[in-house]
């Protein structure tokens, strides 16, 4: 059978699934929840997981959280889409970071959203450019919002440091313009401090946080939540149609949190590190003289710049020739632009695959260039 080196979807670790748990959770969650499950769920879901994942933001960010202030989503993306759809009639702008989620690019594009990008540098979105933007778009583009992917952002695995998340809520909270905080991969952690959530960090009632089981756990439960507060909370959920979220899906799940997230989710993140690892350590072995990468602290993605002498085509070509699969940094610009970086999702890749496919990707990145002219940056950014 032929090989395959899939670095392209993110995805959390099959090798760390606990299927056992799991299967224990869900005898004990259909025992014990046959009543409610002949029920409709309601608009903000089983109250239970509700609890656990107020429990969880609470722990995390050091401050009270109301499991009635949270409603339980068809994975977050419903809740992007539902916050946009919510907000927003087509025409109108929204401000994001310049590379960002493709799932979200595809959502606002479809809105028929006008997305207007501030770069990113390490540390994360270039809020110092915030309020020029804001003038340059006046009174008739006054963003409806600003959608920020503040923790190991998605693709560039940045966190945005403490001072420009405050310098954010302070030009938005001036301006009155509402804060979509997508905070997906917040708890898949390595190592270090993270700086504390918007939502933690100020009483901004326009803060509205998104959050995920689908990087802690598994994609496939499709599992997310909103976090917000009145009135934006229930201008979001009117337009929630689906009498409710997976409830056995909740149940089970917070059945196998009963005794909260952080012991599985400090497991998964054990072996999410040591390929996370195998990834930086592999490109330093290989494109030192190359190429600049981030080292994320966090997040299940490694972004990787190369030299604007790679021709991308033949990068794409030789690559799918050899089974190596990535993500095009085209994917996550908002305007589709074929910049020269492309993202690496390390999370559901044996480590054997990381370890021989990084230097198959290192060969076609350095076969791709169409000259020989030495490396002309350091970072990522600069
Ligand atoms: C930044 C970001 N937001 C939201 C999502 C959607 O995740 P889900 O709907 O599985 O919770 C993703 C998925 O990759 C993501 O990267």
């Amino acid at each position: 059978m032929t090989r395959s080196f899939d670095f392209a979807v993110g995805r959390t670790n099959p090798e760390t699934f606990p299927v056992d748990k799991m299967q224990r959770a869900a005898h004990a969650a259909i025992e014990r929840e046959s009543e409610a499950l002949t029920n409709y769920p309601g608009r903000l879901g089983h109250p239970g997981l509700r609890a656990i994942m107020a429990a969880r933001e609470s722990e995390r960010e050091g401050v009270p959280v109301d499991p009635d202030a949270i409603a339980l989503m068809n994975g977050s993306m419903q809740a992007v889409t539902l916050t946009a759809e919510a907000l927003t009639v087509p025409g109108d702008t929204v401000i994001c970071e310049e590379f960002t989620y493709s799932g979200t690019i595809g959502a606002y594009r479809s809105l028929g959203i006008e997305m207007v990008g501030l770069p990113l540098d390490n540390d994360g979105m270039r809020v110092d450019l915030l309020e020029t933007t804001l003038d340059r778009l006046g009174a008739t583009r006054k963003p409806k919002f600003i959608y920020a992917l503040t923790t190991y952002q998605n693709p560039s695995g940045t966190v945005m440091s403490n001072a420009r998340r405050k310098q954010l809520i302070s030009i938005a909270e001036n301006h009155d313009i509402p804060i979509v905080e997508d905070n997906c991969y917040g708890d898949v952690h390595f190592d270090g401090v993270k700086p504390p959530a918007l939502y933690a960090l100020s009483d901004y009632a326009k803060i509205i946080y998104l959050c995920s089981l689908s990087k802690i756990l598994a994609p496939g439960l499709r599992l997310g939540y909103l976090l917000a507060r009145p009135p934006l909370f229930d201008q979001i959920l009117d337009r929630r149609h689906d009498a409710g979220g997976n409830y056995l899906a909740a149940a089970i799940v917070a059945e196998l949190y009963r005794d909260g997230v952080w012991p599985l989710t400090d497991h998964f993140n054990e072996s999410l590190c040591v390929k996370k690892n195998l990834v930086v350590d592999g490109l330093a072995n290989e494109l030192d003289d190359l190429c600049a990468w981030s080292n994320p602290a966090g997040g299940l993605f490694v972004w990787l710049r190369y030299p604007e002498d790679v021709d991308q085509k033949k990068l794409a070509e030789l690559a799918a020739a050899r089974n190596v699969h990535f993500a095009p940094g085209a994917n996550f610009h908002i305007n589709n632009e074929d910049r020269p970086y492309l993202r690496l999702a390390f999370g559901h890749v044996p480590d054997e695959d990381i370890r021989d496919g990084i230097p198959i990707l290192a060969q076609c990145i350095r076969e791709a260039r169409t000259s020989n002219a030495p490396k002309e940056f350091d970072g990522l950014y600069e």
